[in-house]
């Protein structure tokens, strides 16, 4: 009993002692090991004599028990130091900036395009889309550009390889938005009022100002004694809202087939007021888009009566007027893919 009584003093002694979970372990196994010393004891009961076994029995098994509880405990309060240490030799800095997250964004022309769309669509004009492979029919013959009409040279067209049809021709990449004025007046028929934003194609050489894939938006009013001066208005007002600002718009005299008479439309430069500047070339005007009135053949092909009502049309580049508005001065760049320039926009 005195040697029981000594172990779980110098037991208990070693393990409030111990810094280490390592050395706790030592110590575990030196007492409660497969040869530590209460095993030891554990396995010698059997040498005691019989009225004395009983007693030592239970003693050595109620210190076994306080023994492995204190070691558990103190193993606990070991690993907790530990993690702690741990904890304060890491230093954690909660204002450093985080890892970007590459976000993408709207292309500076769809960006644009919604914009031309929400100003038409408050002035009434619904918005109307056309395939991008046309036919023949609607991209030159319906638009009053017969087959060996000299017309047919303003724009440089890719053909699509196939038998022609009878009726439609052949079938192109359309090089304009104006296939869609015949194409809505037989869906729609009149009076109409409808603007197409889109993707057209020309067969030409790149450069600066030149692309073979590029953006237009077609416009079209039809109605009983419609005139010039309404497309004057809306044009200037469309402008204006646009720019956020007073724009002045004026005509000169154009010729495309499809409208009688024919002109162009000019705004006044906004980088110098009219004064004249590099972008408008010393002229105080920026040239825009092309219009008219819609030639009779034209409201004819799209089953409109010319005797009941008149119209005009108008088409502009898209790309034009977001590099007029930024100052781009390179086409290319929007196909091009170059993040440099299309994150500029987001
Ligand atoms: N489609 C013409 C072009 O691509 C632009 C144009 C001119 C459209 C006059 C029109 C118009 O609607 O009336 O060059």
């Amino acid at each position: 009993m005195e040697n029981l009584d000594k172990l779980k003093k110098e037991a208990l002694q070693l393990i409030e002692k111990a810094k280490s979970l390592p050395s706790l372990k030592e110590l575990e196994v030196k007492f409660l090991g497969r040869k530590g010393q209460l095993t030891t004891l554990l396995r010698d009961l059997k040498n005691l004599p019989e009225n004395k076994r009983k007693r030592a029995g239970q003693d050595l098994n109620i210190l076994k028990t306080e023994l492995e509880n204190t070691f558990s405990k103190k193993e606990k309060t070991l690993e907790k130091t530990d993690m702690e240490a741990n904890l304060s030799k890491e230093f954690f800095d909660t204002t450093y900036p985080g890892a970007e997250r590459q976000t993408g964004a709207i292309h500076i022309l769809s960006q644009t395009q919604k914009e031309v769309e929400d100003i038409f669509s408050q002035m009434g004009f619904m918005i109307v889309d056309g395939p991008e492979i046309e036919s023949e029919y609607y991209n030159f013959e319906g638009l009053n550009i017969p087959a060996d009409h000299p017309a047919r040279d303003m724009q440089d067209t890719f053909f699509i390889e196939g038998k022609p049809d009878r009726k439609q021709g052949r079938l192109v990449l359309r090089t304009h938005t104006s296939p869609n004025q015949v194409r809505a007046m037989e869906k729609y028929g009149a009076p109409l009022r409808m603007i197409v934003p889109g993707r057209v194609f020309r067969n030409e050489a790149t450069d600066a100002r030149h692309e073979h894939t590029f953006h237009q938006v077609e416009g079209m009013l039809i109605d009983k004694e419609i005139s010039i001066a309404t497309l004057k208005g809306i044009m200037k007002e469309f402008l204006s809202r646009l720019f956020g600002k007073e724009v002045e718009v004026r005509f000169r005299p154009g010729y495309f087939p499809f409208v009688e008479p024919g002109m162009e439309l000019d705004f006044s430069c906004l980088l110098c007021n009219g004064k004249g500047c590099r972008v408008c070339k010393k002229t105080g005007w920026v040239e825009f888009m092309g219009a008219g009135m819609t030639h009779e053949h034209v409201l004819r092909a799209g089953g409109v009566d010319p005797k009941k009502y008149q119209g005009w049309a108008f088409g502009f580049g898209l790309e034009r007027l977001v590099m007029m508005r930024y100052g781009i001065n390179d086409i290319r760049y929007f196909q091009g893919g170059d993040l440099r320039f299309i994150n500029q926009f987001k």
